[in-house]
């Protein structure tokens, strides 16, 4: 038996942590491979709501072991005041997560940076979290990783380093350099209580899947925000894409067994960068109205259009997908028409063919189909749902060529039609 990756095929916010939530009834251990603070995933049981920004989205369900893998970055205060919230609300949590040796930390001089930079022209609208700049130090390799805070002397050393590195950049962005005791003030307090978190979690999961466990990967962002498959340079700073899994929690491909993928019944995106079905005026801000479309971190107004065809047949080659689990098709109730788009119009002709860097110049061919006006959210088959709506989820299955494994009506555990299992056997 091997893992499974649960990854978003948009720009993040397809509805990940919902169905990592509900599917983790089926799994030993939950494993977020990538990203940090930047994610917001939300759970809702019952009439609770939860957020969890680094905390695998499989927390809520008892025994399950939550790893956040070396391809994250952490926020020792966020991170922490996650586990404080979960225990007030009555989730136990510590004995069951697991904290990569090999993750790297957030640290204030990034955050600082982060700001900064966003309140300049040229900003692409990151989430402020420090997610860039703790990436840019990894790679630099003057990054702090979490193996440190089991030892103080060389972390301030490293940190040090780190600080001296982005001084100039933060005078020049007209702020003020911490002193190295700033810096480092979050983490004393916060290096006791993470210490016995700490793990080699590559090894723990190579070991729960030798035991036959089932691990499921949990991704962060979306495909079109992967640092190298997204429409850079606005996307994110992390693989957030399924190969991503691999690198992000050190397991080798052979240990995935089925990747899925994500899809919002139509398209949002925080921050800038194209999007080309996007849509300016009344028909998006019904869509971000009925759908509830603001940042779960920012509370920004998410940027909504009809879903978009070549970007998912792109999302779906990226990922190798075997399936995808469709969400929010509760929020088309009610539009007269459906638009998707099936091509798009570029200075070379009609293509179905991802753009690449030419995405800010297509324009998309949307075809309108026929909506439908009875609520959704009792649907708990396939059958159940008015024959417009099961239409749409047909065409969207001919056209990536995988099924449908699940269609979510609503943003409860229970408002799901499951048409199967996600691991195998
Ligand atoms: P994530 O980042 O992919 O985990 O998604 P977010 O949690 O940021 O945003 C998805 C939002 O849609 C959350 O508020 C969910 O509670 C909600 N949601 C998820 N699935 C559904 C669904 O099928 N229908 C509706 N109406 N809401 C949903
Ligand atoms: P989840 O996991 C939606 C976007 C930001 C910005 C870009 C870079 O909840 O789907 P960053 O702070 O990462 O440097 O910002 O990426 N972004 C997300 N958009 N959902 C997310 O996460 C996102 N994480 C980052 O809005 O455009
Ligand atoms: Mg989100």
């Amino acid at each position: 038996m091997g893992g499974v990756v649960i990854v978003g095929t948009q720009w993040g916010d397809e509805g990940k942590g919902k169905l990592v939530d509900l599917f983790t009834e089926e799994a030993d251990c939950v494993v977020r491979y990538a990203g940090g603070p930047n994610a917001g995933h939300t759970l809702v049981v019952g009439t609770e709501r939860i957020v969890v920004r680094l905390v695998p989205s499989g927390i809520l369900r008892p025994n399950v072991r939550c790893i956040l893998g070396q391809g994250m970055v952490v926020d020792a205060t966020t991170f922490l005041g996650e586990i404080d919230e979960l225990t007030k609300r009555g989730y136990e949590c510590l004995s069951r997560l697991v904290l990569s040796d090999a993750a790297h930390l957030i640290l204030p001089y990034h955050t600082l940076v982060d700001g900064l930079r966003e309140a300049k022209p040229g900003g692409i609208g990151t989430t402020k979290r420090g997610v860039g700049p703790c990436y840019e130090d990894k790679i630099a390799r003057r990054g702090v990783r979490v193996s440190l805070l089991r030892d103080p002397a060389k972390l301030r050393d490293v940190a040090k380093f780190a600080l001296e590195t982005w001084a100039p950049t933060i005078l020049a962005l007209g702020g003020k350099v911490p002193t190295l005791d700033e810096v480092l003030a979050p983490l004393a307090s916060a290096a006791e209580r993470l210490v016995p978190l700490i793990a080699d979690t590559g090894r723990e999961i190579h070991e729960a899947l030798q035991r036959k466990q089932r691990v499921l990967f949990e991704g962060a962002q979306g495909t079109l925000l992967d640092i190298d498959h997204g429409t850079y340079p606005f996307v994110t700073s992390s693989s957030a894409a399924a190969g991503g899994a691999c690198i992000g929690s050190g397991v080798g491909p052979r240990a995935i067994d089925r990747v899925v993928g994500l899809v919002k019944a139509y398209c949002t995106r925080v921050g800038d960068g194209p999007f080309p079905t996007e849509l300016l005026e009344e028909t998006g801000q019904r869509l971000r109205d009925i759908g509830r479309e603001y940042g779960s971190v920012t509370g920004r107004p998410r940027r909504c259009g009809w879903l978009d065809l070549p970007a998912l047949r792109y999302a779906a080659r990226i990922n190798g997908l075997d399936a995808f689990l469709l969400t929010k098709l509760d929020v088309l109730t009610g539009f007269e028409k459906v638009g998707v788009c099936t091509h798009y119009e570029t200075e070379r002709g009609r293509t179905d063919e991802w753009p690449g860097d030419g995405l800010s110049k297509v324009k998309p061919v949307i075809e309108m189909f026929p909506g439908w006006s009875e609520s959704l959210s009792h649907a708990r088959s396939i059958n159940d749902l008015p024959s417009a709506a099961r239409r749409y989820v047909e065409f969207i299955e001919a056209q990536l060529g995988v099924p449908a494994l699940v269609v979510s009506v609503g943003e409860r555990r229970d408002e799901t039609i499951v048409r199967g299992s996600l691991f195998r056997n």
